[in-house]
């Protein structure tokens, strides 16, 4: 089985991209036939949906299908004949990444029908996983409803593919490895560190069980 992350951080080897790599592990060593591969957004050029409605014209070349042909095209048809997908994002100004948003904008749309029931014609159902990474503390997400404001693209994931999203969120994450030489007294170093040192491994544990269950969900154990 196919298992695809899709990062939506710039950093390749900070916390996002580090915890999809523990879902993607997670998910290999649960099981013998998981394929595993992460793709970084910020590699590819392309811009969000351009609204042009292609993708709904009855008998047109694109129906169903993004006709925006730039860098990011042939990862949408991949991605969507994937058995899993596990989109990661650190949270910028209270949401998802601009390249996170832009990009599930091509991905779902096209895949999504006017039609009464707003239904789906993604070429098969998928399990998904959403992790999101951010600064603030967990009770700071809570009041600052970020849960809410997320859920809305991951209810779009549960209408086009299926089945509700995994969700995983890491809180107070270290945003530069050493704040004495940034302007960041909002910030408490001591607790950084020590989120760091003591949360973000158990952090890391629970991406990889993530990954375990999404490799459960696939094969129809969970
Ligand atoms: C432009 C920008 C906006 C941010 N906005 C928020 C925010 O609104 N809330 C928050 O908790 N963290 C915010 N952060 C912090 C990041 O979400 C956090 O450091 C994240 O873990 C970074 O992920 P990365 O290490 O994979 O790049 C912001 C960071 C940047 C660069």
């Amino acid at each position: 089985m196919d298992i695809l992350a899709i990062n939506g951080s710039a950093r390749k080897k900070w916390n996002t991209a580090t915890i999809l790599q523990n879902v993607l592990d997670g998910a290999a060593e649960s099981r013998g036939d998981v394929l595993t591969e992460m793709f970084h957004l910020y590699d590819y050029d392309y811009k969000g949906c351009i609204g042009c409605l292609e993708c709904k014209r009855l008998g047109g070349p694109s129906y169903g299908q993004c006709a925006v042909k730039d860098q990011i095209q042939p990862l949408l048809q991949r991605l969507l004949h994937a058995d899993a997908l596990v989109f990661g994002s650190p949270i910028y100004f209270s949401d998802l990444s601009g390249m996170m948003r832009s990009f599930l904008e091509r991905l779902f749309f096209p895949c999504l029908v006017y039609d009464k029931d707003y239904s789906s014609i993604a070429p098969k159902k998928l399990k998904t996983a959403f992790v999101y990474t951010m600064n603030v503390p967990k009770d700071w997400m809570n009041e600052w409803h970020y849960p809410e404001r997320l859920g809305r693209m991951q209810e779009y994931a549960e209408r086009l593919f299926g089945s509700a999203p995994r969700v995983q969120y890491v809180c107070d994450t270290l945003q530069v490895k050493d704040y004495s030489r940034y302007k960041m007294e909002r910030f408490s170093v001591a607790d950084k560190e020590r989120q760091r040192e003591l949360e973000f491994p158990l952090d890391c544990q629970r991406a990889r069980e993530l990954g375990a269950a999404l490799a459960a969900d696939v094969a129809g154990e969970a």
